[in-house]
């Protein structure tokens, strides 16, 4: 048996901070309040629902995987945020309408009392939105101060043992990193020159990782995979992951091309469309911010496929996505997806899958569980990127840039199990025997 690792308890109160207080946000919020005022269980959250096997088979040994490693109770969470147009949870919610009144009715003090600090933003990043509750500054060092210190009153007064931050605000605009990006001294000097390439996201990053709280990226733009955040996430002892929730299209995607690869099905086109109507579909319609969710979905196919070991079923895709900003959709984003495969002796077949999801829905549970991860990953005395929970994200953070993520979400599915496994001190399963 290996050693098992020395993880703390999950004793006290766990803060989960938010930067962006929206539709994911506010719908994860809710469901969490739902779920212990009726005792219920969140569905779609593997921390909450899915079960883990240790040893053989036969050995019927299958505990949920709350009960198997030391997680934080969904009553031991409290809320915070930050928003630049939400006030609190409840008005968030309304302006989402992704729940109904009907289940928002029983909780709505509750969400009332999740009230949104102002935030670090700047439409230069996400055009489509004015910003009014909006913190002002000599600098972006004095912003990333402020954060600091909301960080700490937090902390402080709801009592919290420890925080861990999810980002679930808009997606900012593409940008490549820059020099400021290389290093902590670099980034910092940065911070008080306001040098233009800093985000408002990155402000929340070093705020999170220098005041020891995990971060978790749930937007494709860049915060904790830029070289500095890498850095400072080593030298502070704090892990980081992202980014991107795998949620809807891009779900579809991982499930459906791991198995045509199975089967040595050839791939030679997959085009996906979207039309969503809410808030996030009305940043991404600008071409800037569309491109940071361009790059991150398109990441996914060629690491699944392996077209340079493959090249005779994956060398020639055409792989196209495209996102279109519909109001009537409202948060139900509607996903097409036309994929043409071809088998024996070449001869084409036709996929065409339309994903009439709820992308907040999907993307609740996710929140949930890496806030729960990253606060675990702390406690076993984790540090930088956790690649074992690639699993939740589109366009996951490698530890080695070299070898690259792991896309397939059943690889990535058995790398978080034997991970829990092997910390808890019990075998991997390999599958090979019993
Ligand atoms: N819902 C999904 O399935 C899904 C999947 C993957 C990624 N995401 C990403 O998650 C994020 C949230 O999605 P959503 O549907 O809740 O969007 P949303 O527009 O409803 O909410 C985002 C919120 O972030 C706020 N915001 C913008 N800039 C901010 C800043 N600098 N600081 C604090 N708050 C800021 C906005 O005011 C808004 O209320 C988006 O980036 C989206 O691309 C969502």
């Amino acid at each position: 048996m290996p050693e098992s690792r020395d993880i703390a308890p999950a004793t006290g109160r766990l803060g989960v901070l938010t930067p962006g207080l929206g539709a994911v946000a506010s719908t994860f919020i809710a469901g969490v309040i739902d779920a212990r005022q009726k005792g219920i269980d969140p569905i779609g959250s593997m921390t909450q629902m899915a079960r883990v096997r240790l040893g053989d088979r036969a050995e019927n040994r299958n505990p949920l995987i709350r009960e198997f490693v030391p997680l934080a109770d969904l009553n031991d969470i409290v809320f915070g945020g930050w928003d630049p147009i939400s006030a609190n949870a409840l008005e968030a919610a309304r302006t989402a309408g992704v729940l109904e009144e009907r289940d928002l009715a029983p909780i709505s003090a509750e969400l009332e009392g999740v009230i949104a600090m102002d935030a670090v933003f700047d439409q230069r990043w996400v055009s489509r939105l004015e910003g009014t509750r909006v913190k002002t500054g000599d600098s972006k060092w004095d912003l990333a101060e402020q954060v600091m210190a909301d960080i700490e009153k937090f902390r402080v007064d709801n009592e919290c043992e420890r925080l861990v931050m999810v980002w679930c605000a808009s997606t900012e605009a593409y940008r490549e990193p820059t020099e400021v990006h290389d290093t902590v001294e670099s980034f910092e000097a940065g911070l008080r020159a306001s040098d233009p390439e800093i985000s408002p996201s990155q402000i929340y990053t070093y705020a999170a990782l220098q005041s020891g709280v995990p971060f978790a990226n749930g937007a494709p733009n860049l915060s904790c995979d830029l070289p500095c955040m890498i850095e400072l996430a080593d030298r502070n002892g704090v892990p980081i992951g992202g980014k991107d929730f795998k949620t809807g299209q891009t779900l579809m995607k991982t499930i459906l091309a791991p198995g045509l690869k199975a089967r040595m099905l050839g791939l030679r086109g997959w085009y996906s469309t979207n039309i969503l109507g809410n808030r996030d579909g009305e940043v991404l319609d600008d071409p800037e911010n569309f491109k940071s969710k361009e790059v991150s979905k398109l990441g996914v196919l060629d690491t699944i496929l392996q077209p340079t070991e493959y090249p005779d079923l994956y060398g020639n895709i055409d792989h196209v996505v495209r996102i279109n900003y519909y109001p009537p959709r409202g948060d139900n984003k509607e996903g097409w997806d036309n994929i043409d495969i071809y088998g024996w002796m070449g001869y084409p077949m036709q996929i065409k899958v339309n994903f009439l999801c709820r992308d907040s829905i999907l993307a609740a549970p996710l929140v949930l569980d890496l806030a729960l991860f990253f606060d675990l990953a702390a406690r076993a005395g984790e540090k930088g990127v956790q690649e074992w929970l690639s699993f939740y994200f589109k366009s996951p953070q490698a530890t080695d840039p070299q070898v690259g993520p792991e896309h397939d979400i059943f690889i990535q599915g058995i790398k978080l199990k034997n991970t829990l496994r092997e910390w808890m001190g019990e075998e991997p399963v390999t599958h090979s025997e019993a």
